[in-house]
């Protein structure tokens, strides 16, 4: 199970990475966002700045911001010789219209993580459009099946039969996605976001996801159990009654 950290925040993630177990960044403009406002160039210097002073090598996945093709090709190809990091990823929206932009973008060597993916046919399709990456979104395709505002366009999916109630469960949805990959030896791996606590993340690796990215206030809650923190005090005091 590979662990990368959801954020854009530099304490955030330089308090992630002195600890080891993370093998990845991943941002998106929403997370950048909540940051304080700077350069996106200077902002992304100093992650992988972090990156190269605690683990470097590991991964890091930008996303663009445009939904314009043209302006997409322009900027992952700058992202990638502007950084010049030669582990990133440019993350590139799945789409109709984006499927030959990630063709393009992977045609020519650059590693694609397709993102916002919600179900199995958009991760199979721009897997064989050559992303490296296809990051489906846990919390929201569970989101999908209540969430109030798109009761319109829910029910005209499931009308004109493009989804069913499964796609509506994260779990059935990225094993069904790993099922295919492994089966049509799909070299593409799938990287599940939108986490919304710590079962969450173990769910979506035992769902058959290879990489889980996960914001960060949600590693205490992953490392910590409070029959963890009882045993421990009671070694502490035990052996200090012995001692006294
Ligand atoms: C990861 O690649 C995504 O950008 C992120 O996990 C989205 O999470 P959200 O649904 O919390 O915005």
């Amino acid at each position: 199970m590979k662990i990368f950290i959801d954020s854009a925040n530099l304490t955030d993630i330089e308090e992630s990475l002195k600890r080891g177990f993370a093998q990845g960044i991943t941002t998106n403009p929403s997370l950048l966002a909540k940051e304080p406002k700077s350069s996106f160039e200077a902002h992304i210097g100093k992650i992988i700045d972090l990156i190269k002073k605690y683990q470097p090598g590991i991964h890091l996945s930008v996303e663009v911001f445009s939904r314009d093709q043209k302006t997409i090709l322009d900027q992952a190809q700058k992202f990638i010789k502007q950084f010049g990091y030669p582990e990133m990823s440019i993350k590139v929206q799945v789409g109709w219209d984006e499927l030959e932009t990630i063709k393009k973008l992977s045609a020519a060597g650059i590693s694609v993580n397709c993102t916002a993916c919600m179900n199995v046919t958009q991760a199979v399709m721009a897997a064989r459009a050559g992303a490296k990456y296809v990051s489906l979104f846990w919390g929201r395709i569970r989101d999908g099946g209540t969430d109030a505002a798109m009761t319109k366009e829910r029910d005209e999916a499931i009308n004109k039969k493009a989804l069913d109630g499964d796609d509506f469960n994260p779990f059935k949805v990225v094993q069904a996605t790993r099922q295919i990959f492994d089966q049509d030896k799909i070299p593409s791996e799938i990287i599940t976001g939108s986490m919304r606590g710590a079962v969450d993340v173990r769910d979506a690796r035992l769902a058959g996801a290879h990489i889980v990215t996960v914001p960060p206030k949600f590693f205490p809650d992953m490392i910590s159990h409070f029959k963890t923190d009882q045993v421990v005090n009671q070694f502490l005091s035990d052996f200090e009654k012995w001692l006294s």
